[in-house]
């Protein structure tokens, strides 16, 4: 099969926003618990958070962590996560239905978040409390001193503010599974409300809103239609999650799922630029697509973890080779909005549903789907480039016209590279694809990476890696073409200087 692409320097979406490489740590399973924190293990650092975990994640170089939730923040007290460890209470979490230890709160992460170079991305309780107590916190982390929430940060050897800038209002409010789960004109107050007092404890903050959960919530769009009419001048995004599966077994339609995604991107865009032409607004909403992932496979081992345990392994997905197609494919969508999209979150980080595993009392690993998170991480920081594609297309179960290849392009200019990445969905074809990129004529092809299996449930384990890309795709260039050899089901990075 044959396809063509036109990348033209001139043709741009918008810079990428490095913090759509971001990523989520929530109070869930053993993401804290025995995933970035075991003072047991024999990699613990002075503050018993793993060091093979931390290298691994400085590896993705992730630049914004989402904390503490998701579900869990929706039931938090975050005064119970600091002050002395011994003194923290122990607390039934009602999201996960296990014990929260509270030994890791806010301050810890912000030392865990230093030490892999992250930023963090607070969230706020907007389930059982409110406006109270996300000013309270904001000025614990936030404040110089000289008040009484910044000088108990102080008493709990925090001398200087985190400054986390960007804060969450609420999680998935829009849920009936949520805690305090509200109608869509009972957040977009609270959520109003709360903005206003937050940015009076620091204006420096930027915000953003509960959208919908998912493409299949029935209130979907009119939850984002009514959230931002309270809410558009006081918030800076509105948020977008998504998760896909296979349990079905279709991998043709499987693979197909980002199409949802680009649907929902525009959907939420159109509602937000709706609002802004009804409420004569010159500024422009951008989305936080704030949890998205691969998540299906530990549904069904999940039911059978009883409650009431300390940091059980919930939600432990066991990537296999289609999952990290789809995981390529969709940080592709992200590109191809970059003008939207500002920030996303692959959730999540540390065993659950993740790129990075831990054995209790062994190694930290690398799932199927670390490697297209890493490379578009690496690689994928500069300009979008618009890609003119023509590529065969096939039909699935819920998809039209589906093409073939996925396909983005980032042209970093500081450092002069142009990076292509593409996946290709055709089951049994090779694609040999036609880049027609004229105006990087002198450019070189430097490296093709290509994550590649015949199988397409190859998954890696903590003793073998089975899906590991390698260097050694065919891309040649010919004047102002790139031919480029694009594999059945594959997933590549063409790198050119
Ligand atoms: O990431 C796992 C969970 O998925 C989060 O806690 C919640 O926000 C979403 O439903």
């Amino acid at each position: 099969l044959k396809a063509k692409v036109v990348l033209d320097r001139n043709y741009k979406i918008a810079p990428v926003d490095k913090r759509i490489y971001g990523s989520f740590i929530e109070h869930l399973g053993r993401a804290v618990y025995g995933g970035i924190y075991d003072p047991h293990h024999e990699q613990a650092d002075e503050q018993g958070f793993r060091k093979d975990v931390i290298h691994l994640v400085k590896e993705l170089q992730v630049p914004i962590i989402r904390y503490p939730g998701g579900n869990f923040v929706s039931g938090y007290n975050w005064e119970d996560g600091v002050g002395p460890v011994g003194d923290r209470p122990r607390r039934l979490e009602l999201a996960w239905r296990t014990i929260e230890t509270n030994e890791i709160g806010t301050n810890e992460f912000a030392d865990w978040a230093n030490k892999v170079n992250a930023d963090v991305m607070m969230a706020v309780n907007l389930g059982t409390r409110g406006i109270d107590a996300a000013r309270n916190l904001l000025e614990y982390t936030n404040h110089p001193g000289g008040t009484y929430w910044s000088d108990l940060r102080k008493s709990h050897g925090y001398e200087k503010p985190h400054k986390f800038k960007t804060w969450c209002l609420g999680n998935e409010m829009d849920g009936p599974w949520q805690i305090g789960h509200k109608t869509a004109h009972e957040y977009g107050r609270i959520a109003k409300e709360t903005a206003k007092a937050m940015r009076l404890v620091d204006p420096e903050i930027e915000l953003v809103a509960c959208g919908s959960s998912n493409t299949g919530m029935a209130t979907f769009p009119e939850w984002e239609a009514i959230t931002l009419d309270h809410t558009y001048e006081e918030v800076d995004y509105i948020s977008l999650h998504q998760y896909y599966g296979n349990s079905e077994n279709d991998p043709a339609n499987y693979l197909a799922k980002n199409v949802d995604m680009d649907h929902f991107i525009k959907t939420v865009t159109s509602t937000c630029d709706y609002i802004k032409a009804k409420h004569r607004s010159k500024k422009t909403m951008h989305l936080s697509f704030d949890e998205w992932n691969v998540w299906y496979h530990s549904r069904e081992a999940d039911k059978k973890i009883d409650p009431w345990t300390i940091s059980p392994p919930q939600l432990e997905d066991h990537y296999n080779f289609e999952d990290a197609l789809l995981v390529g494919s969709m940080l592709i969508t992200f590109l191809l909005h970059a003008d939207r999209v500002k920030m996303a979150c692959l959730a999540q980080l540390v065993n659950v549903i993740a790129p990075i595993m831990t054995e209790n009392n062994g190694r930290a690993w690398k799932q199927t789907i670390f490697y297209p998170y890493m490379h578009t991480s690496l690689y994928g920081r500069g300009i979008s480039i618009k890609p003119i594609l023509s590529a065969p297309k096939y039909d699935s179960k819920d998809f039209t016209d589906v093409p073939y290849i996925d396909c983005a392009a980032v042209f970093n200019e500081e450092n002069e590279e142009l990076t292509l990445f593409l996946v290709n969905k055709h089951l049994s074809e090779t694609i040999n694809l036609t880049a027609d990129i004229r105006s990087f004529e002198e450019y070189q092809v430097v490296e093709h990476l290509v994550l590649e299996n015949d199988h397409l449930k190859a998954a890696n384990t903590a003793e073998s890696q089975n899906v590991v890309p390698h260097s050694n795709g065919e891309s040649t260039k010919e004047g102002g073409q790139l031919q480029i050899i694009v594999p059945k089901t594959s997933w590549n990075v063409i790198r050119l200087k």
